[in-house]
């Protein structure tokens, strides 16, 4: 075998590696590459065993194990791990500080604790600290087991000897192994730490929560190389002057990741929130034209946006056009498309768009909802709060195809909705169980004649 080098260069922030030293990481672009030892899993390869007595027929193996997942206590995490934490699994919470990771895992303990032994490592707070916060709470489950510290391999040793049912670690920045001479938090150091957890839960069948701080990029510090190893990805989502968060599955391999969580934070801990089209729903104006929904695919995630339309007889010479949230451009060609091709003036009216909760939209998907918006603006009809449009439209008022059709329906229809508009383009692509299911009604539509046709019909409910 050739000669192995035994070290190469490692950014610590984004994980690109190289066998020579380069100076600033050519990748990220954001420091120097650190030196590290090469894998020792290739040194591992000198006590050779025969790996083909191990080979087995997929028939030959037992699937009688019962997978065995241990429920939360809310139904909200449960569903979003995919029924349950598995016995064995690795579960990261992403998300920014101070969203709730620590709280919700707390939390948890309650109600996992009747029936398990937990043990919570926290990098991040004393014990005492913990106590304070089970306090507030109502956490005092006999089972909760509380450890202060930062060193990995004390913990995978901890967690190997006094085996606990469940493990939470908090978070995978605070944590260091001795193997690396790299600061906490740094790609190597995650990486690193990840795989001795990783180790235990797969060796004791253990599951173990890990928390994970998300940058302002939206990134785990560390991210990618942790995302992949771990067997479930949850991020946690909010806006911290809000009281929403939302939980939503980036990765999972014992379930689907089209599921999200809704809580509400509150005085005393996070609360599931039963019916979230409700609370969606809420804040709404009932009985108010020019209020529209979409939905919009932020990075991987669908995330709901409810458009409100302005329109008012003008004071002025020149009536104001004003879009919040939106680009000023689109909102005019989609005032122009109303004008030219279906007939609708806004001539001497005022126009004033918004996205609510200061969101800022530059998906085209969003466009029918808008178009639906103005309209009901325009002519004072309302838009049912069951009905959700997606579709972009073009010059010609036809309505275009956009991307995820099936993730945005999923999404939809988790959320409460009843009907939504789709691009009639993009039917031929979507999987038969989500045309037939009868949840959610599917309306394909091939320009914005028939889109409000289909909206303003008759009287909805
Ligand atoms: P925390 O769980 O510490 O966040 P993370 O672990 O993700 O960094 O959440 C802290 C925030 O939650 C803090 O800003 C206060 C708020 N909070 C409540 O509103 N109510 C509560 O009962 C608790 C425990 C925290
Ligand atoms: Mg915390």
């Amino acid at each position: 075998m050739a000669k192995q080098k035994s070290v190469g260069y490692e950014c610590p922030y984004c994980g690109y590696t190289s066998i020579k030293w380069l100076g600033v990481c050519p990748q990220c672009k954001q420091g120097a590459l650190e030196e590290v030892k090469l894998s020792s899993v290739v040194s591992g390869s000198s006590n050779s065993e025969n790996l083909s007595d191990k080979i087995l027929n997929i028939r030959e193996i037992n699937s009688d194990e019962q997978e065995v997942r241990y429920k939360t206590g809310l139904s909200e995490l449960d569903r979003v791990l995919g029924g349950g934490l598995v016995k064995g699994s690795v579960v990261l919470i992403g998300g920014a500080p101070g969203i709730g990771k620590s709280t919700l895992l707390l939390q948890i303990c309650q109600y996992l604790g009747k029936n398990n032994d937990i043990l919570y490592i926290s990098g991040e707070e004393s014990v005492s600290q913990i106590k304070l916060r089970a306090d507030r709470l109502g956490v005092d489950s006999e089972n909760l087991f509380l450890l202060s510290s930062g060193n990995a391999h004390e913990i995978a040793n901890t967690i190997s000897k006094e085996t606990p049912d469940i493990a939470i670690i908090d978070s995978i920045q605070t944590m260091v192994c001795d193997s690396s001479s790299s600061s906490a938090g740094s790609i190597v150091q995650v990486r690193e730490c990840t795989n001795l957890f990783m180790k235990v839960a797969k060796t004791q069948d253990i599951p173990i929560f890990i928390v994970g701080h998300v940058n302002k990029d939206g990134a785990i510090a560390g991210p990618k190389v942790m995302e992949h190893m771990v067997d479930t990805v949850l991020y946690f989502e909010g806006d911290r002057n809000l009281p929403y968060r939302i939980l939503r599955g980036i990765k999972n391999r014992f379930g689907s990741t089209n599921e999200i969580g809704i809580f509400d934070m509150a005085d005393r801990g996070l609360r599931q929130v039963e019916n979230p089209s409700m609370m969606f729903l809420e804040g709404r104006p009932t009985g108010a034209s020019g209020c529209a929904v979409s939905c919009v695919i932020e990075g991987t995630r669908p995330i709901m946006v409810e458009i409100q339309a302005l329109v008012a007889k003008s004071a002025f010479a020149v009536p104001r056009r004003l879009a919040t949230g939106i680009d000023f451009g689109r909102m005019a060609i989609l005032v122009a498309v109303l004008e030219k091709r279906l007939g609708f003036f806004f001539g001497q009216l005022d126009v004033y768009l918004n996205v609510v909760g200061g969101l800022k939209i530059d998906e085209p998907a969003v466009d029918l909802a808008i178009a639906i918006a103005l309209y009901s603006g325009l002519t004072d009809k309302i838009v049912s709060p069951h009905i959700i449009a997606v579709g972009e439209v073009g010059l010609g008022g036809e309505v275009r195809s956009v991307s995820r059709v099936e993730q945005r329906i999923i999404e939809s229809k988790r959320m409460g909705f009843k009907k939504i508009l789709v691009p009639r383009v993009c039917m031929a692509q979507l999987d038969k169980d989500i045309i037939n299911q009868n949840e959610i009604e599917i309306v394909p539509v091939s320009d914005l004649k028939q889109a409000l046709n289909t909206v303003f019909a008759k009287k909805q409910e």
